[in-house]
């Protein structure tokens, strides 16, 4: 088998999310977020699942950090946790909150680590919901706000930046149809919530600019998937042509080109919000890389019902992973040249990638053949998009370790590290040990 290298400097990651990891939720005085209200309400979660412990990372951070190390991880993508940080959301800082990642990036940079944050990865504070959260225009300005705490505080270390995780899930999944904190279905709030959460975006951007220096890197993280057909048939096209708009191009048209996809637009227009005069410009602020998301593709056929009129279907003889995620390393690829011909001028990130498969601890190890692979593929396919000259600087691994799958709860395992909850231990699985030998190498067999 040929070796593929990577660029070097390429940045070998793991990604994780504050309140997938954390635990302690409360401490310190740190105010109560959306997912810790939705997740102690009944019924939300897989057993009743909530972030209160989770890895205990707030306490064990340190041990993490180790971890990593050892790994020999060159970037940590992580996200700060807003209420911790203003319990209320937007006025009074707490101290010991900012205080919490202060240390962390110390420690990464001690570790020769590179840390990149995520400013929002969904846990809003649940003072802000109170206030209709990103259904308000007012939130245009407490996460530009919270931007600028976050930024004075640590701006001085850290270098890459991004705004938003994923603003199709934490929309889509958390007003349109109630999957996710807070748990609400209302199409007309969601589509205020994108909005919202794009400008959120560009103004959090605008803040940056006049506090990092100028070597910081700016920019925001998207869930995007390649949306095949099911047959070549005209119906089908066109609904794959809704469900990339909805997942990809809503987000994209808008941050790269300032408008909004027609096509959204003519599949929303009954629920579609106000956009005010300047909104787009906001939006489309210059930036300097799009990090993307990729677990899977869809495979979409025509269907009847909703605005979207389409329907996903499986893939017979594919192989899928325990969410249920069809496994298709070409679409990293295809995904990339997309995210590269729409914005030739960013670099990228993979700032996701990843599986869950029904790990097994049997005498202190995880045999996750199915995971490496997995990886393996993937990163296969991300070598390709750089041969083709798509501009990707680096590559973050979700998730470091098991953590809290958000509705999910603790059922699915993601990480490339295993987490005995009972006992907080972590255990290397196989894909560890392999990742940490691809990182050494720079290089792929
Ligand atoms: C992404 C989320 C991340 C994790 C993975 C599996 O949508 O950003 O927090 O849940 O999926």
């Amino acid at each position: 088998m040929s070796v593929l290298r990577f660029p070097d400097g390429f940045l070998w990651g793991a990604a994780t999310a504050s309140y997938q990891i954390e635990g302690s939720p409360l401490a310190d005085g740190a105010g109560a977020s959306i997912w810790h209200r939705f997740s102690h309400t009944p019924g939300t979660t897989h057993n009743g699942d909530t972030g209160d412990v989770a890895c205990d990372h707030y306490r064990r951070w340190q041990e993490d950090v180790a971890l990593m190390r050892e790994m020999g991880l060159k970037a940590y993508r992580f996200s700060i946790s807003w209420s911790r940080v203003l319990p209320e959301g937007k006025g009074a800082v707490n101290p010991a909150g900012l205080d919490f990642y202060d240390r962390l990036v110390d420690a990464l940079l001690e570790a020769g680590i590179q840390p990149m944050i995520t400013l929002y990865h969904w846990d809003l504070p649940g003072a802000l919901q109170d206030l209709g959260g990103w259904a308000n225009r007012e939130i245009v300005n407490w996460f530009g706000d919270y931007t600028q705490v976050v930024a004075q505080r640590l701006g001085d270390r850290v270098r890459l930046w991004a705004t938003l995780n994923e603003p199709w899930v934490f929309t889509f999944l958390g007003y349109v149809q109630g999957y996710h904190a807070p748990g609400m279905r209302d199409l007309w709030a969601g589509l205020r919530a994108v909005h919202h959460a794009l400008l959120a975006h560009g103004e959090a951007v605008a803040r940056m600019r006049t506090i990092l220096p100028e070597q910081a890197r700016v920019g925001i993280v998207l869930n995007l998937a390649p949306q095949h057909p099911a047959t070549d048939g005209e119906e089908d096209r066109a609904a794959a042509e809704r469900v990339h708009t909805m997942n990809n191009a809503l987000f994209m048209e808008p941050l790269m080109k300032g408008n909004y996809p027609a096509l959204a637009e003519q599949m929303f227009g009954f629920a579609w919000p106000k956009v005010q005069s300047g909104d787009m410009e906001r939006i489309a602020q210059p930036i300097d890389f799009i990090g993307v998301n990729y677990y899977s593709r869809g495979i979409v056929k025509h269907g009847e019902h909703g605005y979207l009129r389409a329907e996903g279907v499986g893939n017979e003889g594919a192989l899928y992973t325990d969410m249920g995620w069809e496994v298709y390393p070409d679409g990293l690829c295809e995904i990339l040249q997309w995210v590269h011909s729409e914005a030739p001028q960013l670099s990228l990130y993979v700032t996701e990638n990843g599986a869950a498969f029904r790990d097994e601890l049997q005498d202190d190890r995880v045999a996750d053949g199915q995971r490496l692979e997995y990886l393996r593929q993937h990163f296969m396919q991300a070598h390709r998009a750089i041969q083709d000259g798509v501009p990707l600087k680096g590559y973050f691994v979700w998730s470091l370790m098991d953590n809290f799958e958000w509705a999910y709860g603790y059922s699915k395992r993601f990480g490339i590290v295993y987490v005995d909850y009972a006992t907080q231990r972590r255990i290397w699985k196989d894909s560890a040990r392999w990742y940490q030998q691809v990182i050494a190498a720079n290089a792929v067999e």
